[in-house]
């Protein structure tokens, strides 16, 4: 059997950081009102002229470094982002340049905030018919750039960032499962009203912003995540308590406290970062995973829960043996 398993996690924050206490000179809030109702005390935002790419090279770099890799031994790129560079190439395809690798496959996933859970999941498919023996895996945002910074609904809410893993072929697991679902009948419950083909025109007058009915997305993203933990336990004929530790989405506290009370998980043993960094949409899960790798609390051999829930909806999980 072909597994994917995760050797180098790497991420990557901009430098400048906006406080709960910055927002309230911005918009009608309070950092009491933020922390609250979402976990969120900070969001990094990246500086002018510093793109998505740049993020994600930075993440790439480091979980390279951590891998022991360099840029000729991957065969495979996924970036997940809401928030390309550009229409075309894509932001897999600007870091590949970046990397200085050629020739194998890149490409952008748009998932939202599951993306980096669909980045896996497809790169999981490549590994177990092997395709692919060692891939690089990406989640790297820049939402700042389509946020209303004068709602105070949404730019509370967002947060620029990007994380990274190496995956390399191995025998012993690896990725166990993965789990990708969407529905797209949930559109109007979040989503951007611009774009390409629709116009750009709002966001270019600089009232962009996301469309959000914030206290709906939050009841169908709790129902919906501890349904999915249900499904990837069965799959795996696994118990809660086989479950070394929960790597969420980070969007709200409240929302990951919901999914570890479903696992009946202590929060030691869940990874929270919300607070540093908010909501960074499809960095948000690698960017969690990468600080509790780095600060010593995943280690080998443990069991993890990956999962994550974003505008489509869509929805997802992965499990794995780290
Ligand atoms: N500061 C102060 N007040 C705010 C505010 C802010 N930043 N944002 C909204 N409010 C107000 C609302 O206007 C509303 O006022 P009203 O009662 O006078 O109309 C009030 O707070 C309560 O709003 P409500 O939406 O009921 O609050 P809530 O408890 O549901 O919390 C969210 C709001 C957005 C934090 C919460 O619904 C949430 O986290 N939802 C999920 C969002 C999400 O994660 N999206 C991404 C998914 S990947």
């Amino acid at each position: 059997m072909n597994y994917a398993r995760i050797i180098g996690t790497g991420s990557y924050l901009p430098e400048k950081i906006i406080t709960n206490f910055d927002l309230e000179k911005m918009v009608d809030t309070t950092d009491e009102w933020i922390r609250s109702r979402t976990g969120i005390e900070q969001r990094h935002v990246a500086a002018e002229g510093q793109f998505t790419v740049d993020l994600a090279e930075q993440a790439a770099r480091r979980a390279l470094e951590a891998a022991g890799k360099t840029s000729a031994d991957i065969d495979l790129i996924i970036v997940a982002t809401t928030t390309a560079d550009r229409v075309f190439p894509s932001t897999a395809c600007l870091l590949q340049q970046r990397l200085d690798i050629h020739g194998c496959a890149a490409f952008d996933v748009q998932a939202v905030c599951t993306g980096f859970i669909y980045a896996l999941g497809v790169a999981d498919k490549f590994f177990r018919t092997g395709s692919s023996k060692c891939a690089l895996i990406v989640g790297a945002e820049t939402l700042s750039r389509i946020l209303d910074w004068n709602d105070r609904n949404t730019c509370v809410l967002f947060g620029d960032g990007a994380g990274a893993v190496v995956l390399e072929q191995s025998n012993e697991a690896g990725i166990l499962s993965s789990h990708l679902h969407a529905d797209g009948a949930y559109e109007k419950l979040l989503y951007t009203p611009y774009g390409v083909s629709r116009g750009l025109s709002e966001l270019l007058d600089g009232a962009g912003g996301i469309a959000m009915k914030g206290n709906e997305v939050f009841k169908v993203a709790v129902n919906t995540l501890g349904r999915i933990v249900d499904e990837t336990l069965a799959c795996n004929n696994m118990d809660k308590s086989d479950i070394d530790w929960l790597v969420p989405h980070q969007a709200n506290i409240r929302i990951i406290n919901a999914t570890a009370k479903k696992l009946k998980m202590s929060l030691e043993h869940v990874v929270v970062t919300v607070n540093k960094h908010g909501n960074t949409s499809s960095a948000s899960v690698p960017l969690a995973l990468d600080t509790a790798v780095r600060d010593g609390r995943i280690k080998r051999g443990e069991v993890l829960m990956l999962e994550a829930f974003g505008g489509g909806f869509t929805w997802g999980s992965v499990l794995l043996r780290y």
